[in-house]
């Protein structure tokens, strides 16, 4: 079976054909659109959508060609099909409806939580169940993966997610976007105890997440330091945010093992997924943790963490196995919860 998959829920073009038989991934193309958004900070989701478009017939012909295939050859047409910006997310699914009409293949609608959360089956042999902690810049979650469309979310964050406490930290220090990656080269030469900060909910009871007191905290501790931030200032406050987000996301990621343990006493895995599984810090945190639990850590490789085309071919290639495959009706979702069953979180901008 193999699957061309396409991928515009928020920055990344992402493109890919992916196959059951090894090597899985035969072609895997990105188009990041880093300069687009750089003049305004962030993402503008109206300069994203349109970005996309300019991208993907290329993106698509060329994944075809490093491929090696032709539109004959291939079983079905993923896109991811929320959630996320919305603009972006109709792009992708208008092209595959498209594609999967003139070429009389199954569409299959993905959903980006999900594609994050089954990637480390296209690279390693995980079965289910499993824990996972998925990291994203939207998105901070722990989930209990039962099976292919069958999650159980232990845990959500109550206002920003991890990546958007990188993301915004960054700014503040005046670094550039995404943060994450700007954080993580200057925290190598940073001194993480020079500025403690908190550990937003540690020790609470449940698995859910706050990350906006730890931004308020690191700007105090900036206001502290006056007009100019030398150079290893910046680095010690670098190190000390990392450091609070890794043990946050441990602290909180403790008491989902239990609960995981408790439904699940054969489960073995715990998997860290979505962009800021990019951080080797983090990483090494969990990979601890896990090791404490008798469980074994895995996550996928760097750069399908964050996202990319081959993830979402993945999930439609695990769907499509099944039988699973969507109408072209498929209305694109700006929001679309993994677990439409998990107890509402309270909090300020709760993420579904
Ligand atoms: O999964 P992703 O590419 O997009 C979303 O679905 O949100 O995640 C992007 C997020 C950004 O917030 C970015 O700052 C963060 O992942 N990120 C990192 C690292 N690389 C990317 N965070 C910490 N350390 C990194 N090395
Ligand atoms: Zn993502």
């Amino acid at each position: 079976m193999q699957i061309l998959g396409i991928e515009t829920s928020c920055d990344e073009t992402g493109v890919a054909v992916v196959r059951d038989a090894v090597p899985r991934i035969r072609a895997n193309l990105l188009h990041a659109q880093l300069a687009d958004h750089a003049p305004y900070g962030g993402v503008v989701p109206e300069v994203a959508a349109r970005a996309h478009l300019g991208q993907l017939d290329r993106l698509v012909r060329q994944a075809l060609a490093v491929a090696g295939v032709g539109f004959g050859s291939l079983d079905g047409i993923a896109a991811t099909g929320g959630p996320g910006l919305i603009g972006g997310v109709m792009v992708g699914v208008m092209l595959a409806k498209g594609l999967a009409l003139a070429r009389r293949l199954p569409f299959i609608a993905v959903n980006h939580l999900e594609a994050h959360a089954l990637t480390v089956r296209l690279t390693d042999d995980v079965t289910f169940p499993y824990l996972v902690l998925l990291v994203s810049g939207g998105h901070c979650q722990l989930l209990i993966v039962e099976g292919v469309g069958c999650y159980r979310r232990l845990g959500t964050t109550l206002d920003d997610a991890a990546g958007e406490c990188f993301d915004k930290g960054a700014k503040l220090l005046g670094l550039g976007f995404p943060g994450g990656p700007a954080i993580e080269r200057l925290a190598t030469h940073g001194d993480a105890r020079r500025f403690p900060l908190p550990r937003p909910l540690k020790g609470r009871s449940g698995a859910d997440f706050s990350f906006s007191g730890l931004k308020t905290a690191l700007r105090e501790r900036i206001s502290t330091l006056g007009e100019r931030l030398e150079h290893q200032d910046r680095a010690d406050l670098a190190a000390a945010l990392e450091v609070a987000i890794a043990e946050t996301l441990a602290d909180r990621t403790r008491h989902a093992i239990v609960q995981f343990r408790r439904r699940h006493p054969e489960g073995r895995h715990l998997i860290l997924a979505g962009g800021v599984a990019a951080n080797q810090r983090i990483r090494a945190t969990v990979t601890t943790l896990a090791a404490e639990h008798g469980l074994e850590m895995r996550a996928p490789p760097v750069e399908l963490c964050t996202d990319n085309g081959a993830m979402i071919a993945w999930a439609g290639l695990e769907r499509l196995r099944l039988g699973l495959q969507d109408g072209l009706d498929f209305a694109p979702r700006p929001r679309w919860p993994l677990d439409p069953t998990a107890a509402r979180a309270r909090g300020a901008g709760v993420k579904a």
